[in-house]
């Protein structure tokens, strides 16, 4: 893959950061291709984070069926002091962090012990959307004056391969929001493997990930009433455009999310209410549908903690702790690497 290094400046702003160039990293567009060529015909659910994506999933957050955000929140709030004292100081790799609102409990429970010349954290927040990378990394330093931090604007991928030096002894990895439920069980082992290899023997890993549970709950958490979770899915199809020269027709495709029983996973799919084709000139890719026809766009599979202990412990990691709220909805849990 190519992972060019287009910025990278540690003493210009208040913060640091490397940026990564995604077009040119994305530029073969290879997935797309195989995905839209493919049948059934999908998408990889990376291409919803533009930065409209990204607004758009901060707006899913704050739904009033969109349970997993306040409920991992709450989790984090109460389960904070904890996971300080268990990975003592440390450098949090926030992968995916967003408006990093959850983040924030954590980051104020390492520096409430944290002194002033000696911090208990600095932080390194991984993001593909510059924009809501460098607005959240400023309102951290606003609130925790002095706050260490290095920004990764990019794929995970170019990110864990091209951290910057450390300065502190331990590294933990952040993962939060089920984001790993949006990977198949095949790419979430290659994903922990990868990870485990930018870990030394003895660092940490927190995940936060989604739990199986009523199947109305579930299904009115992706079909909200206002609507957002549909122009999320379609905002895919606008960043297609925009990436790739594209000119789908996003008025002719329609949201639909259901829960698949049998593989325990949510499914976001674009409906094509018409018989249509739609090109990307950057591609050299003309796509036919026929009326009804579907873009699997997302899974988002709902986990058990011990499902999950037995993925981490084949991928070289051991359970520490973890964590649920009252409904067990949700679960944060900490590994270690062996
Ligand atoms: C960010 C992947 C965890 O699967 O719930 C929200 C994305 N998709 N609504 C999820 C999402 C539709 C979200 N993750």
């Amino acid at each position: 893959m190519d992972q060019v290094l287009i910025f990278e400046d540690p003493e210009t702003e208040d913060f640091s950061w490397t940026e990564f160039d995604l077009k040119v990293e994305a530029a073969v567009g290879s997935d797309v291709v195989d995905g839209l060529t493919g049948a059934p015909k999908s998408l990889p659910p990376r291409y919803f984070y533009d930065d409209t994506g990204s607004l758009l999933f901060e707006q899913i957050t704050d739904l009033p069926e969109y349970y997993p955000t306040r409920t991992e929140e709450s989790i984090l709030a109460a389960a904070a002091a904890e996971i300080v004292e268990r990975t003592g100081t440390c450098e949090v790799i926030e992968l995916g962090s967003g408006s990093a609102r959850k983040t924030r409990v954590l980051i104020e429970a390492y520096w409430s012990v944290g002194r002033g010349d000696a911090p208990a954290l600095r932080y390194l927040p991984v993001d593909v959307s510059g924009q809501i990378l460098k607005d959240s990394s400023r309102e951290l330093i606003d609130s925790f004056p002095g706050l260490q931090v290095w920004g990764l604007i990019g794929t995970y991928e170019q990110a864990l391969a091209n951290l910057p030096p450390r300065e502190l002894d331990t590294r933990m990895v952040l993962f939060l929001g089920s984001t790993v439920g949006n990977l198949t069980p095949r790419e979430t082992v290659a994903f922990l493997r990868r990870t485990a290899s930018a870990l030394k023997s003895g660092e940490y890993f927190l995940i936060g990930f989604d739990l199986q549970k009523d199947i109305p709950v579930l299904e009115a958490a992706y079909n909200d009433a206002q609507g957002v979770t549909a122009a999320f899915n379609l905002n895919m199809l606008t960043h297609l455009n925009w990436r790739y020269e594209g000119d789908f027709d996003v008025d002719r495709f329609a949201h639909h999310a259901f829960y698949n029983q049998t593989e325990n996973q949510i499914e976001m799919h674009l409906v094509s209410e018409t018989e249509q084709r739609a090109t990307l000139g950057a591609l050299d890719l003309t796509v036919p549908f026929v009326a009804k026809e579907t873009i699997h766009t997302e899974i988002s599979r709902k986990f058990t903690v011990g499902d999950m202990h037995g993925v981490f412990q084949g991928c070289g990691f051991e359970p520490m702790s973890n964590w649920t709220d009252p409904n067990s909805w949700f679960a944060l849990a900490l590994y270690r690497k062996r």
